[in-house]
Order: structure tokens, then sequence, then C-alpha cells
């Protein structure tokens, strides 16, 4: 399964092109190996994760074959959901896309994993592993999955463990014991310690029996082959003002607006005893929309945008195509019975298609735009909608690449794979990754 970046991909990659050998070494992608026991083995760049999440209902505008399948190690086709009777359950639109979505992976040499779960999907999670009976059901329907469409790894993004998540999620003390007890019995069975194993996390650890952070998960580093951190979506719609979707670094930035951040996202899960070489970083190839006003959004005194201004909650803009804010239904209720909104959520593509940002990703003629030192990530302004994106680009999509690589990650997964635009997002990260270890090595 080993395979190495293509030189089509190096060339369109300036920086690195005066040292090929030892670049194409550095960028070598190949996906983790399967094996459990980590103790001991650091990560190495010919292990890095590149993976995102392919969401199926996005399908019909990005099919599998839109997929840039040489530039990834594996691929997490999103969502299959946890049941009332702790099975795992796909939509008929799912059942027929995944298997054309798994054969395509195994053509290009990647891993064709399934997401169970997501903010909708993780109503039954609890009582899927509450008892040793229903574990062993959830197990057995998680084998079937695997086997009946030749999956090579399963993901859990359980949001989240002893929280009642999107609201009326079953929750239970024993959540995040019973998570790894389910995992060990996974493990266990024939054909489960071979395929790949993670967990999709928010930026701090688990909730433990007590409802605080657990402090020791290094069971979970056992049973897992990696954790992906969700680092973004610590700012939107429901912030005091806005600040950025997915920030890197944020030390430097006020106490108060030090929401969480990748740094500190992979100390926490470090010091509770999950190794950085089984952490994944997860990034963002979207950003979140606010309606700001002009006194506000510049910085007073000159040209330049203002940080953390304060934003209008009541005049949400309407995020791209993919958000659905143009056909939103005020008091629409969530499956939990709760009002929704609109997300305005704008793709990376939907900023090139709503006129913030040109062809090439650098920011259209007429907007404003500050790059934040702090978070490392962008912001752009339309002073005529007064429209606010905090967002990622080439630049904060490299600096997340060059932590991977000094932080010993082991890899990326972005959040989705047909946000990107013409794979500006996917090759900077990589870039990322691989520039920095050059400078070490070559
Ligand atoms: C894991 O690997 C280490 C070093 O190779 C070895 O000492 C240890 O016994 C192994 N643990 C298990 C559970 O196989
Ligand atoms: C999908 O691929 C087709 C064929 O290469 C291309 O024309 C189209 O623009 C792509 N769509 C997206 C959303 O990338
Ligand atoms: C175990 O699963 C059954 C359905 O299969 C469910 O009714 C029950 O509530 C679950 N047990 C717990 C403790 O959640
Ligand atoms: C795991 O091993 C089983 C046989 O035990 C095999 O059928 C399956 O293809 C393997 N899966 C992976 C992902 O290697
Ligand atoms: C984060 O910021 C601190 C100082 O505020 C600095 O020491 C550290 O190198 C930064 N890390 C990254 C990855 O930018
Ligand atoms: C603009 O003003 C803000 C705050 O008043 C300041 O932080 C920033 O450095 C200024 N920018 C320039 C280019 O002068
Ligand atoms: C990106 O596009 C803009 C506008 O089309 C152009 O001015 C700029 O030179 C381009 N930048 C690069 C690096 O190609």
């Amino acid at each position: 399964m080993l395979f190495t970046l293509p030189l089509s991909l190096l060339a369109a990659v300036p920086f690195v092109s005066a040292a090929p050998f030892c670049t194409l070494a550095k960028n070598s992608l190949a996906p983790v190996s399967s094996a459990t026991n980590t103790s001991g083995s650091g990560s190495s760049p010919s292990d890095l994760v590149a993976s995102s999440w392919y969401a199926g209902w996005n399908a019909a505008d990005f099919p599998p074959s839109n997929i840039s399948w040489s530039k990834y190690s594996s691929v997490a086709y999103a969502f299959a959901l946890t049941t009332p009777d702790s099975s795992v359950s796909l939509a008929s639109s799912d059942e027929q896309l995944l298997p054309q979505f798994v054969s395509l992976a195994h053509q290009n040499n990647v891993k064709a994993i399934l997401t169970i779960g997501g903010w909708t999907g993780s109503a039954y999670f609890s009582s899927s592993v509450a008892t040793a009976q229903n574990r062993t059901g959830f197990v057995n329907a998680v084998m079937q999955v695997v086997s009946k469409y030749d999956l090579d790894g399963i993901d859990f993004d359980w949001e989240y463990p002893n929280k009642a998540g999107a609201g009326c999620n079953t929750m239970s003390a024993d959540d995040s014991a019973n998570f790894l007890s389910m995992l060990q019995e996974l493990r266990s069975q024939p054909g489960g310690s071979n395929i790949t194993v993670s967990a999709a996390t928010s930026i701090t650890p688990w909730a433990g029996q007590d409802g605080n952070l657990m402090t020791d998960v290094s069971g979970f580093a056992k049973v897992l082959d990696y954790i992906e951190i969700m680092n973004y979506d610590v700012w939107g719609s429901w912030s005091t003002g806005v600040g950025p979707n997915s920030p890197l670094n944020d030390t430097c930035a006020p106490a108060a607006q030090q929401q969480g951040f990748a740094v500190s996202a992979v100390k926490s899960w470090s010091a509770a005893g999950m190794p950085a070489s089984q952490i994944v970083l997860g990034v963002a190839s979207y950003g979140h929309s606010f309606s700001v006003a002009s006194s506000a959004a510049q910085a007073s005194g000159n040209q330049s945008l203002a940080a953390y201004p304060a934003f209008d909650k009541s005049a949400q803009p309407d995020g791209d195509a993919w958000s659905g804010d143009a056909t939103f239904v005020p008091g629409t209720l969530d499956q939990c019975g709760n009002p929704t909104t609109k997300s305005g959520i704008f793709d990376f593509w939907g900023m090139v298609d709503g006129g913030f940002l040109t062809s090439n990703g650098s920011v259209a003629s007429g907007i404003m735009s500050r790059y934040d030192e702090c978070s490392q990530t962008p912001y752009v302004y339309n002073p005529q909608t007064q429209v606010m994106i905090s967002y990622d680009n080439a630049e904060s999509f490299t600096a997340k690449g060059q932590f991977i690589e000094s932080a010993g990650l082991a890899g990326f997964a972005m959040w989705e794979t047909g946000g990107d635009y013409q794979d500006i997002l996917l090759d900077a990260i990589t870039q990322g990754v691989g520039v920095q270890g050059s400078d070490d090595d070559c």
C-alpha cells in the first residue's frame, strides 16, 4: 500500500522543486500502519495520514470521481448513523454511493473509511455501548458493514460521550468507559485488528464519569490508530464576536479570546496520554460568515479590519449553495425538536463563487482582508454587503502543515473533501508538512 506523491504534484509545488529527492521522501504519503501496538514508535513522515471526510450528501455536485485520490492516504465517507437498536444505518442514497466510493479508493490505493456518527448521527452511541449485550450487537453491526462494503477502516465521530450533543442524544456518565470497552471488543474480532480505527474528537479530551475532562486516555491510544482533533467551529454564530473558525495558535490573543486552538488541543490530548504520533489535526475547508457593521469592521483610524468585532446575530448572512441557507425556512426544527438557524457556512469554493476570492484563492478586488498572525488565519470583509468571513487559505493551511510536521503529529484530516477549490488548500497543507521536513533533512 506504499505509494509516493506523483511527480505532477511536485511540479506544481515551486518551493520544493530544487530538492526533488529529499522532498519526495518527506512527502511520501502512505497509510498509517494499522498495527495497534504503537509503543516506542514515533511518527515518521512516510506514515503521514493525508485524509479528508467526504460528505455523501454533496455527491450530486462533487461525485467520488472528483476526489483527488492520489493526494490522499485515506478518505472517510460521512456518515453512517447510530440507531435505537444498536446497529449502524446507511441511507438508501449512501448504500448506492458507498460501493462506488470504496471501489475508486481501492483503485487508487487509498484506504476507504466509513465514519459513524457526526452531529446528528450520534444520538444512539450511548445506548449502543451501554451494556455488554448492546456492545456486542453494535460491534457485530460494525463488522458486518466493514465486510459488506469492503472497508479499510471505521472512524467513530461521537459528538460527544457524556454530553447531550445535538440535544437529545442518549447519554450516560459511563459513556467514555463504555466507548473504550466497545473499541476493545471491536479489536478482538476476527478482522477487527487489521482495520484502521479512529475517533474524531473535540479540542479537549472526552468527558469522564464525573463530567470533567479525562486525564488518562492511554487506554484509547492502545486500541485506536489515531484521533482526529476537530479544530474548527471554535468561533461561529454563537460567539460574542467574530473570531477564528480554526485557530492554529492563540497564546498571543487576550485570555478571553483563547477559546481553544490547535496548539492547546494537541497539548491537552498529549498530556492525557494520546501520543502526538497518534494525533491527526482536523482542518477546515470552510469558513463562518457574520454580519458586521462597517463601523465595527474597520479598525479605528485606518483602513484595516478590526480583530474580534461585534456582529449582528439577527442578520446571519446566507452561506454558499451547499449551506442550504437560501431556502432556509424559519421555524424548521432539528431531530431533537429544537429550532435551527442558517449555518452561514462558506466552503472555500463558495468564497470564490461568492466573489470574496479570485480563482487562485487570493482576495478579490473591493474586498478587505486581514491575516491574524496570532491565530494564523485569514478574514475577509465585503464593505458593500457587510459580510465578514473567518476562514482558512493556502497560507494558513501551510502553517498548519508545518505545525503537523514540527509537533510530530500523524497528519491531517480535512472537513470536507469537496469544500476545497482546485486543491489550493490540500496542496498547501501537504506542502507545509513537506517543506519543513526538507529544511530539517536536506
Ligand atoms: C508493543 O511493542 C513493544 C516494543 O516493540 C513491546 O515491548 C510490547 O510488548 C508490545 N506490546 C504488545 C501489547 O504487544
Ligand atoms: C468534477 O470533475 C469534472 C471533470 O473533471 C470537472 O469538470 C468539474 O468541474 C469538477 N467539479 C468540481 C466541483 O470540482
Ligand atoms: C440496549 O439496546 C436496547 C435496544 O436494542 C435499548 O432498548 C436499551 O435501552 C439499550 N440499553 C441501554 C442501557 O441503553
Ligand atoms: C483483514 O483481514 C481479513 C482476514 O482476516 C481480510 O479479509 C481483510 O481484507 C483484512 N482487511 C484489511 C483492511 O486489511
Ligand atoms: C504559539 O505561540 C507561542 C507564543 O505565544 C510560541 O512560543 C509557539 O511557538 C507558537 N506555536 C506555533 C505552532 O505557532
Ligand atoms: C490599525 O488600527 C488598529 C487598531 O486601532 C491597529 O491595531 C493596527 O495596527 C492599525 N494598522 C495599521 C496598518 O496602522
Ligand atoms: C491571482 O489572481 C489575481 C487576480 O486574478 C492576480 O492579480 C494575481 O496575480 C494572481 N496571483 C498569483 C500568485 O497567481
